[in-house]
């Protein structure tokens, strides 16, 4: 299983590297098969009771990868928050060693208790707490790491409270419903990001979850409108937007197989900003264009308006890169329109730096009110704290 990861592009460091090769990953998912145990993929091993998975061993990839980022040292103290099946707390109790202490809260009793008679059948010290992972690890001192195995929507009071001063976090956190695995080292109050890696984590429960809304349009359903906040949709002004024909917008800007890194961002500064899942059978009967990914696209909704990015053959001078233009299409009343200001915004991420660009993110405490930052893309407020996107460059002329 550990030959060949390469989680993000990098190769393992040792000490991750020893700890993987170690700790037996099929102790902790019993009643897979040893291929599944030691496969790529995620493996579920509790579902609620609509079905949907509510634990997993996350993917070998993205455990390492998260091990990287965290820079665990022997005799450090660490706290995980989502025990899960209990895998990534014996491979954090191998990094910190005998010297150190691993943590882990788990808010499921059943999940918790399975982590708890795995970690104690290897006999790896492991303290589980089961309990939310948002309330942090109540009378316990401050955690050299903290890792968050869930994606969470917020970065609570008790993580920056627990987190000591020249702590790291590295955390799956949901910005206006892109969720991005960010790398945070503690600067005084300002949580600063060392790296932001887009993945896909499930979401947090208890106290810290935020549902994201979903808005079924059309039969089918064609589309499905996806927000991250509570904002009304009138899905039955929308039905009546799919029967317009699509008002496209190209931009212009054209990149090696469709792959736009980090626009998101540039389109989440705009009002009405979503995510529209379009469906296959839509597009192939010829109702609706082709959405830029596989799923849909990120795009806006505005009364009976809704408009999301599109791609199409662009100059391809080698064949095995080919490029597509991005472009945005529109339906409804105002459909040129919102398909208009999505072009413009990525027009203007390709003038920001388009495929290189790096972002940087900050998180400073709610309770710091709206601190002077310049260079900001986007500022989101959450319960607990604020957050900040910030073109890299931008932010460190600006430090
Ligand atoms: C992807 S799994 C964790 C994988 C785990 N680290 C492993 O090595 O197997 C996410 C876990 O987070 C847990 N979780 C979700 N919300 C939580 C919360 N508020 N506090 C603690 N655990 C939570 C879920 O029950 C689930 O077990």
């Amino acid at each position: 299983m550990v030959d060949g990861l390469r989680p993000w592009g990098a190769a393992l460091s040792g000490p991750v590297d020893a700890a993987m090769r170690t700790v037996p990953r099929h102790v902790f998912v019993p009643g897979v098969s040893l291929e599944r145990a030691y496969g790529p993929d995620p493996v579920v091993t509790h579902r609620d009771g609509e079905g949907v998975p509510v634990s997993s061993a996350s993917a070998p990839g993205t455990v390492a990868g998260m091990l990287e980022k965290l820079d665990v040292r022997p005799g450090q103290r660490v706290l995980e928050i989502g025990a899960g099946t209990g895998y990534n707390a014996a491979l954090l109790a191998q990094l910190v060693g005998p010297t150190g202490s691993v943590t882990t809260i788990e808010y499921d009793e059943a999940v918790a208790s399975a982590a708890r008679a795995a970690l104690s059948g290897l006999g790896v010290a492991v303290t589980v707490v089961h309990g939310d992972g948002m309330l942090g690890a109540p009378g316990q001192p401050t955690f050299d790491r903290i890792v968050v195995t869930a994606g969470a929507w917020d970065i609570p009071r008790a993580w920056w409270q627990q987190l000591a001063e020249d702590g790291r976090l590295v955390v799956p956190l949901r910005i206006l419903g892109l969720t991005r695995t960010v790398v945070f080292e503690r600067a005084g109050a300002v949580l600063r990001s060392r790296s932001v890696m887009e993945d896909g984590f499930m979401p947090m429960r208890g106290v810290g979850a935020v549902r994201e809304q979903n808005i079924s349009v059309g039969p089918g359903p064609d589309l499905v409108v996806r927000l991250d906040d509570e904002r009304a949709v009138d899905a039955s002004a929308l039905q009546d937007a799919l029967d317009h024909p699509a008002a496209v917008c190209w931009t212009g800007v054209a990149v090696a197989w469709g792959w736009t890194e980090h626009l998101d961002f540039w389109l989440a500064t705009l009002e009405g900003f979503c995510r529209l899942l379009v469906s296959r059978a839509a597009v192939d009967d010829g109702r609706l264009m082709t959405p830029k990914g596989p799923w849909g696209s990120m795009g806006l909704v505005e009364g009976g308006t809704l408009a999301y990015l599109t791609t199409r053959p662009g100059p391809t001078e080698d064949a095995a890169m080919p490029t597509y233009e991005i472009g945005a299409c529109g339906y409804g009343p105002r459909g040129a329109d919102l398909a208009a200001r999505l072009a413009e915004r990525v027009r203007d991420w390709d003038r920001d730096g388009g495929q290189g660009v790096q972002l940087w993110i900050e998180a400073h405490p709610g309770s710091a009110g709206r601190p002077e930052v310049s260079g900001v893309l986007l500022a989101v407020d959450k319960r607990d704290s604020r957050v900040l996107v910030l073109v890299a460059e931008q932010a460190a002329a600006a430090v």
